[in-house]
């Protein structure tokens, strides 16, 4: 593990990052891992002497949109290439993890091919090909974990250093029918809690105030401490001790791990935001059995029930999948009703998507295309309705908004609310970083603007 002071950036760096936001943080681990080797981040491809594409396989096309960007990046560097600069290019993530080899394949002009456990090891690939020449392929699942070699001096964070993501969990044992990161991202490992806290100092020392945890199923939490196994709400109670991190977020969790203890936890411990992300997939017992997801409707819907008993203000959100192989239209209508019962406050919808090597691609009874869009078209457009119905019942009350940078306007400030909503009102710079009490007046397509309570006014 390093701590050296990196050198002044002498190489670009351009990473492009698709996928979901543990591929967001591992961008910004590859990032680190080079930092040291003189490459800083460059806004376009075309100053970049290395283009790392950080890929996502979840659903369909995922190859195709690869080797479309490939073809792009290819141009970039023949270009680089006639005034005398190299380019490397490095495909990264869930597709460089399942389809290395094809890829590199049928790309051979790719100098880098590494899958999600396999980052620490940039420095040695890319010595590897000055030394050498030609490509390196590395979509191990090693034996040591990356964690334990990243360097401790990190990247920079987003949105003016307030707000971070931090991977605790990696990996899935669920093996639901339709997916593939349990092939893409390996087995559950979850990270020690030292490991983690050492990491959220890190980031509430240089500024950060919102932690968002990552893991594919992140409330299976079970990091050692000391020789004893934690769980979730144990590393929350041991996060919400650092001096200045305000709130805290975990994702995606998984219904079946959505244990008393983690309930309890947002009924007692403040630093949670009272927002759930709770991916359910289907209202109908049959494909939920089928998705292999050990649960019912109803204990989903019991499990959201305890929820809002312990913090009544707690806002869900969801995944669903409509289509799934065997699906009927009453289980879509289950999936309706499910949705009709628990209001969401947003969630995301997708179209079943055939992945090579699942289970559920396999089977038969595929759901027409036609079919799938129709149902798609349904439940986008109820989960609309609720999600502008939330959206509106926020409407004259008064939220804490972390305030995270200047606006669009003169004199304006942005900020996030406890349910991730953008937030717009008008006050003084010298408010970015805290949270303040701001009366929410109207709500816009994606966002809500408001005034600053009085209280917050006079403080300025
Ligand atoms: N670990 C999370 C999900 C990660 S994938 C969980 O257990 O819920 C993010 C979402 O993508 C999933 O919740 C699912 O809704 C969707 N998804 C995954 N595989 C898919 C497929 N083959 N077709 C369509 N949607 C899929
Ligand atoms: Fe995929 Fe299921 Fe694992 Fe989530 S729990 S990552 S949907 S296999
Ligand atoms: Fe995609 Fe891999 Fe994340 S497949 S959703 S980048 S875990």
């Amino acid at each position: 593990m390093s701590n050296q002071p990196s050198p002044t950036p002498t190489r670009g760096l351009h990473v492009i990052t698709w996928g979901c936001q543990m591929n967001v943080y591992d961008s910004a681990r590859m990032s680190d891992v080079l930092r040291p080797l003189g490459y800083g981040p460059v806004e376009r491809p075309e100053d970049a002497d290395m283009i790392i594409l950080n890929t996502c396989h979840i659903r369909e096309r995922a190859a195709e949109k690869v080797f479309s960007e490939l073809g792009r990046l290819r141009k970039i560097r023949e270009a680089r290439q006639e005034d005398g600069k190299q380019t490397l290019i490095a495909v990264a993530g869930c597709v460089a993890q399942a389809e290395g080899k094809e890829l590199l394949a049928r790309a051979p002009f790719v100098d880098l091919v590494l899958g999600p456990q396999t980052y620490h090891r940039l420095p040695e690939m890319v010595a590897k090909i000055a030394r050498a020449g030609g490509s390196v392929i590395d979509t191990d699942f090693p034996t040591e974990t990356k964690f334990d070699f990243l360097p401790q001096e990190a990247a920079p964070q987003t949105a003016g250093n307030l707000t971070a993501f931090l991977t605790i969990q990696e990996g899935c044992d669920k093996f639901c029918s339709f997916c593939v990161v349990p092939y893409t991202r390996g087995a559950e490992i979850s990270r020690p809690v030292p490991s983690v806290v050492a990491e959220a100092e890190r980031l509430v020392a240089s500024g950060v105030k919102e932690i968002t945890l990552l893991g594919q199923n992140v409330n299976a939490y079970h990091g050692d401490w000391n020789g004893h196994t934690t769980s979730l709400p144990e590393l929350a109670a041991r996060l919400s001790e650092i001096p200045g991190l305000q709130r805290l977020r975990y994702v995606t969790s998984h219904p079946r791990d959505m244990e008393q203890a983690l309930i309890d936890a947002h009924r007692d411990n403040p630093i949670f935001m009272p927002y759930l992300h709770l991916p359910v997939q289907s209202g109908s017992d049959k494909i939920l059995k089928a998705m292999n997801r050990g649960h019912t409707a109803d204990e989903y819907r019991e499990i959201i029930k305890r929820l809002r008993d312990a913090r009544p203000d707690i806002a869900l959100t969801s995944d669903f999948i409509v289509g799934h192989p065997g699906e009927t239209d009453d289980d879509f209508e289950a999936t309706m009703q499910l949705v009709r019962d628990i209001k969401f406050a947003s969630a995301y919808s997708f179209k079943y998507s055939q992945r090579p090597g699942t289970p559920a691609a396999g089977q038969p009874f595929q759901v027409a295309e036609d079919v799938k869009e129709q149902r798609l078209q349904k439940l986008q457009s109820l989960l609309r309705e609720q999600q502008d119905s939330f959206n509106a019942s926020l409407v004259g009350t008064t939220q804490d908004i972390l305030v995270t940078g200047t606006g669009r306007k003169t004199g304006q400030l942005n900020g996030r609310s406890p349910y991730l909503q953008p937030v717009h009102f008008e006050g003084d710079p010298s408010l970015i970083g805290q949270i303040v009490k701001v009366h929410i007046t109207t709500r816009l397509t994606n966002s809500l603007s408001g005034v600053l309570a009085s209280e917050e006014v006079k403080a300025v």
